[in-house]
């Protein structure tokens, strides 16, 4: 058992759902590439495509940098970052390590100051730039690819081109062209995978190389996960369940989830999360609206709401049966905390109680809650968690009769600001 759905909290059940049936056909449709949006299908078996020349390019590299720099600063924003800085928040030390290198974000915001004091922290240490951007033209990271372009320039010279690594596409883009002039290393993102798929390509596997991660056990998880999803009968593909169910809930006007976890790394997993389901279902007036909470810190918080508020939410808990870094709490003489009763436990027992009791409290006030219990925190397991996330999400779509791989809506704001962006230029002449 890799990821096992629990559904004791919920009084549904998917085989009562009334497209169930399409299951199979969908099913047929994502592997045999007919459906809408097929040619952005890449990721599908990536990890089992993978050969030994891109393990090898991502290490080299990984090593030079480790090697010749204190940081990575890696240049993007959507599925462009979120897929390392998801994976590296789970898998690294919550405090920095001395001398490891450090990979922090750029380009994901726009925010002077932000680059401003980025650059005045990268005084001191020494720089490599990775910039990411499927399309090569999106307009925050272009930003800051220029900003910290001149300044890698200003600082190292002509050694600044060895220091910059760009990952575009193979064939066209501005970013493709500034890369090929200047003579930067590449990695190319295929043309079939998608940028909030694309996180076991270079665009993920890069930045998490340099962080120290075995990006080999992560693609050994979600290599495993294309094995073991690719199963057509429901009752054998938990990706498809859990998919089943989403739609369920949304056809019974529950249409928020809520995505809930109990360690603060996974934060950043939920915003990945947030982004594959938001942007692939939210379109032509349908689509859950995916939210997040980090338990049991909003507990404290957004819990009142979860409990009490507007009824048309349904949580996704996650948790992992076992963690090796733990900790137990100890016996006090005088226990003038009464906490003694907790002696012996460890904190992710205390997390595993947390979570059963308030799934029930929430199942209580009517939000119903699924379980997704994981056997390992490790990097076999991520992997494996986030290729179930993407298969699940390219079923839920098709549930929905969306294209789960086009972003239409994302074009709407950019067109805007360019164009109030053009105005002030021309008023200023
Ligand atoms: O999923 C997507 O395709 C998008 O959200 C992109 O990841 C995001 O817009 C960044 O695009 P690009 O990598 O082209 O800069």
């Amino acid at each position: 058992m890799t990821i096992k759905l629990d559904t004791q909290f919920l009084k549904l059940d998917y085989q009562k759902y009334d497209k169930i049936d399409l299951v199979p056909v969908i099913h047929t449709m994502i592997h045999e590439h007919t459906g809408e949006g097929s040619d952005y299908l890449g990721w599908l078996d990536w990890a089992s495509r993978v050969d030994e020349r891109f393990f090898q390019e991502i290490e080299e590299t990984a090593k030079r940098i480790q090697e010749n720099s204190n940081v990575l600063v890696v240049i993007g924003i959507g599925g462009s970052y979120l897929g390392s800085k998801a994976i590296i928040e789970m898998l690294k030390p919550h405090f920095p390590e001395d001398n490891q290198t450090e990979v922090i974000y750029a380009g994901q915001h726009v925010s002077g100051s932000y680059l401003k004091q980025l650059m005045k922290y990268l005084d001191s240490k020494e720089v490599t730039l990775n910039v990411i951007s499927k399309s090569g033209t999106t307009t925050e990271p272009a930003i800051a690819f220029r900003v910290l372009r001149q300044y890698m320039e200003d600082r190292y010279g002509f050694e600044a081109k060895s220091r910059i690594i760009a990952t575009t596409d193979g064939e066209s883009g501005a970013l493709l062209e500034l890369a090929a002039q200047n003579g930067y290393q590449r990695f190319v993102i295929p043309s079939d995978i998608g940028g909030r798929y694309s996180v076991f390509t270079a665009v993920g596997m890069l930045p998490v190389a340099v962080a120290g991660l075995s990006f080999r056990d992560l693609l050994d998880g979600a290599k495993n996960a294309e094995l073991e999803l690719n199963e057509a009968d429901i009752e054998k593909n938990v990706a498809y369940q859990y998919a089943v169910l989403r739609q369920d809930f949304y056809n019974n006007d529950y249409s928020t989830e809520i995505l809930a976890s109990f360690e603060p790394q996974l934060m950043y997993l939920h915003e990945w999360w947030k982004q594959l389901f938001g942007e692939s279902e939210g379109k032509q007036q349908r689509g859950i609206f995916p939210a997040s909470v980090v338990y049991t810190t909003d507990l404290h918080s957004l819990g009142q709401y979860i409990q009490d508020g507007k009824r048309n939410i349904f949580e996704t808990m996650v948790s992992f049966v076992n963690k090796a870094d733990d900790f137990y709490i100890s016996e006090d003489r005088q226990n003038l905390d009464k906490l003694n009763y907790l002696c012996d436990t460890s904190l992710h027992d205390f997390n595993k109680k947390s979570l059963i009791g308030s799934a029930s409290a929430h199942t209580d006030g009517g939000v119903p809650v699924m379980h997704l219990e994981i056997e390992n925190f490790d990097a076999y397991h991520v992997g494996y968690l986030m290729y179930f996330f993407m298969k699940a999400c390219t079923m839920s779509a098709y549930l929905m009769d969306v294209n789960p791989f086009d972003q239409p809506g994302v074009e709407f704001y950019k067109k805007n600001t360019y164009k109030l962006l053009q105005k002030n230029k021309k008023q200023e002449a």
